[in-house]
């Protein structure tokens, strides 16, 4: 294989007319080149090249591709001599790749740190179990706190010898490499006044809690000192830094656990830390995980969203803490979970309540207790504002702000009417602040943005059938919105008065507004061209028209070439063609608009002939239901349609 590296710089210098004209001869037309192709026999010249697009389309016998596939092509070569042709053409040194190729390697590194975490784990344990200094501190402790072997077992606990490179020592000398266990943090190094390397253990006379994923693979740890440390000098909690297998955001600790259990109760519950993760479940309670000290993020919200749509969040008593995890509250509405807060009595976290009481106790308190978050936060700040108008206009506000991102709209009015009652404020008052917000937001709200939450019954159509039957509308329509997004992707527009860029707001309708490309090759456009944006890739286009893979590249020449196909729902707007970098928030709404209707048109199509055959009650319910949903859907698209197509 060719080295990425390599190919990047061939693309960069390779410029198609001057690859081509090696072996045709091309005249000057207007910003393109025209010659005769060298593909079929013809004597007027229908061979045009594109310097500005990077490709050339013959417009009598249809081929078209870029610099590399004229020289695969024309010469009958492979990909990669074809590659070599171009760079012995440019002077470019090939750097080939071992057998490893970038992937590959990366891969090689997860599993190495897998590894290696996988060792450091076995040696914590036996440590805590077996070495003198691990029980007489490490296990003590924990016995203390009145873990019992049962959950010390189940959550792998450890014990990290006191000393300065003990655990790196013993892994060195058992054959694990110094560049992995850096790569974990398990180890740290330093220079010495001399400049000379020195590797400590990071983790050293602390009890070990290991950090599993989903899978239940250990991806760090998090080190706790013994007992307290009056000097306030050690941090009490030493976690596993970022590495390629442990990204702290996206992580919640004891998840591997409390999955099965979490999608059987239908509810997830969040706590603050280990501990208290822990203590549940030794109390019988399982379905509970820890953020781990850091406020919640979207990751971490969309994790759980996998499992179910209701969270319980267990506070400490302390009013502080609350009021500051109210923003990350927001963020769990806005993703369309609902959300219920437990207040535990003064002082105490989780684990030190589940201590004191009974599990039956504990289960009881929970039940009892969980309240409606939007219900939690309006009766504590009523209490607190209660004579001070200017702080009950703020409280208000504040409220307004977390119903309004709420994105189901009978759970929506339920709030409202409740909110009304114990703020004492009208209904009518409250409304009108929430579409404030929501149109100062703009995007999200708009009747384009579908997006299916809670109470909406699942698809009652699968993607696979809408694929068979796949139209040629829709066809085109999916042809539209690669094209818009290839040659505009770039390009700043106004949405709904919220400044955006065309690339955000396609991947916004598209994908987190769940209607995915169906046209396979068009999906896979897609899903490229997001993920060489991720990867900060600079020029999309540059990088999708070089695509190794055919498919990919043969629309990207078809869309651009100059006898574009448009798709025949274009040539109606023939007027707007010209000018539609200046309308293109206008094209924009009506291209994705047209879209979302065609596929919604479909799926009511389907629905109605399922209708006709199904004899079962709570299906025909279902169905009706979902049709219901679709009709409101199509008709509001409809109305913000500017040209019918
Ligand atoms: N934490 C951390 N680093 C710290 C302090 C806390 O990473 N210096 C994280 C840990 O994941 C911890 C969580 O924040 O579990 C909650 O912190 P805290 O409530 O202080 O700890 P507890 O879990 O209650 O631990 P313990 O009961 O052992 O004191
Ligand atoms: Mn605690």
């Amino acid at each position: 294989m060719i080295h990425p590296d390599t190919i990047e710089q061939i693309i960069d210098r390779a410029r198609i007319e001057e690859v081509i004209s090696d072996f045709i001869s091309l005249k000057k037309s207007g910003a393109n080149y025209k010659g005769c192709c060298p593909f079929h026999n013809e004597k007027t010249p229908s061979f045009m090249v594109s310097p500005a697009k990077g490709i050339f389309k013959c417009f009598g016998c249809a081929k078209g591709g870029n610099a590399v596939s004229f020289v695969m092509e024309h010469e009958r070569l492979s990909y990669v001599d074809a590659l070599k042709y171009l760079a012995k053409k440019y002077n470019i040194d090939v750097v080939e790749t071992q057998v490893s190729d970038e992937n590959k390697q990366k891969k090689d590194v997860r599993e190495s740190l897998q590894i290696v975490n996988n060792f450091a784990n076995t040696y914590f344990k036996q440590k805590l179990h077996e070495s003198n200094e691990g029980r007489a501190i490490g296990l003590s402790y924990f016995k203390e706190r009145g873990f019992t072997d049962e959950t010390i077992a189940k959550f792998e606990l450890g014990y990290s010898p006191d000393g300065k490179d003990i655990f790196t020592q013993e892994a060195l000398k058992q054959g694990y490499k110094q560049e992995f266990l850096e790569r974990t943090g398990l180890t740290v190094s330093g220079e010495t006044n001399s400049g000379q390397t020195y590797f400590v253990d990071r983790f050293r006379g602390r009890v070990m809690f290991p950090i599993h994923n989903l899978s239940g693979n250990i991806i760090g740890f998090g080190g706790r000192i013994v007992g307290s440390d009056p000097e306030k000098k050690l941090a009490k909690y030493l976690n596993s830094p970022e590495s390629e297998i442990y990204n702290k955001s996206k992580t919640l600790y004891g998840i591997y656990f409390a999955r099965t259990e979490i999608t059987k109760k239908d509810e997830c519950i969040l706590v603050e830390g280990y501990t208290d993760v822990m203590s549940m479940h030794q109390s019988g309670i399982t379905n509970v995980v820890a953020s781990s000290g850091t406020s919640l993020t979207l990751e971490q919200i969309q994790l759980i969203k996998r499992f179910t749509n209701n969270i319980l969040v267990i506070y400490d008593g302390d009013s502080a803490g609350i009021k500051a995890s109210f923003r990350g509250i927001n963020m769990i509405l806005e993703e369309g979970l609902n959300v219920k807060v437990l207040l535990l009595p003064d002082g105490n976290d989780p684990d030190s309540f589940a201590k004191k009481h009974t599990a039956q106790e504990l289960q009881t308190y929970i039940v009892e207790n969980k309240t409606d978050f939007v219900t939690f936060k309006t009766r504590l700040f009523a209490e607190e504002s209660k004579n001070d108008p200017i702080e009950r206009a703020k409280l208000i506000n504040d409220i307004v702000h977390s119903i309004a991102v709420i994105p189901d709209s009978i759970t929506q009015s339920v709030y409202v009417s409740e909110c009304s009652k114990t703020l004492q404020i009208s209904e009518s008052i409250l409304f009108e602040q929430i579409h404030k917000i929501k149109n100062a937001k703009g995007g999200k709200d708009s009747a384009l943005y579908i997006k299916q939450s809670a109470p909406v019954p699942k698809p009652v159509i699968q993607k696979s059938q809408v694929h068979a039957t796949m139209s040629n509308e829709l066809y085109y329509n999916e042809f539209d919105i690669i094209r818009l997004l290839l040659e505009y992707g770039e390009y700043d527009v106004f949405i709904h008065s919220v400044e955006t860029k065309v690339k955000y707001y396609m991947y916004q309708e598209i994908v987190e507004g769940e209607m995915l490309l169906q046209n396979p090759v068009f999906s896979k456009i897609f899903d490229t061209y997001y993920t060489y944006m991720q990867q900060g890739s600079t020029d999309l286009y540059k990088h999708l028209l070089y695509h190794p893979d055919e498919e990919i590249t043969k629309i990207v020449v078809e869309i651009n070439s100059k006898d574009k196909k448009l798709s025949p729902l274009w040539k109606r707007k023939e007027s707007m063609v010209e000018t539609e970098d200046k309308k293109l928030s206008e094209l924009l709404i009506d291209t994705i608009g047209a879209y979302k209707k065609r596929r919604l048109d479909e799926e009511a199509k389907h629905l109605n002939e399922l209708l006709k055959e199904e004899k079962d009650i709570t299906r025909i319910i279902e169905i009706s239901g979902r049709l219901t949903i679709v009709k409101k859907l199509i008709t509001s698209i409809s109305k913000e349609l500017h040209h019918v197509s």
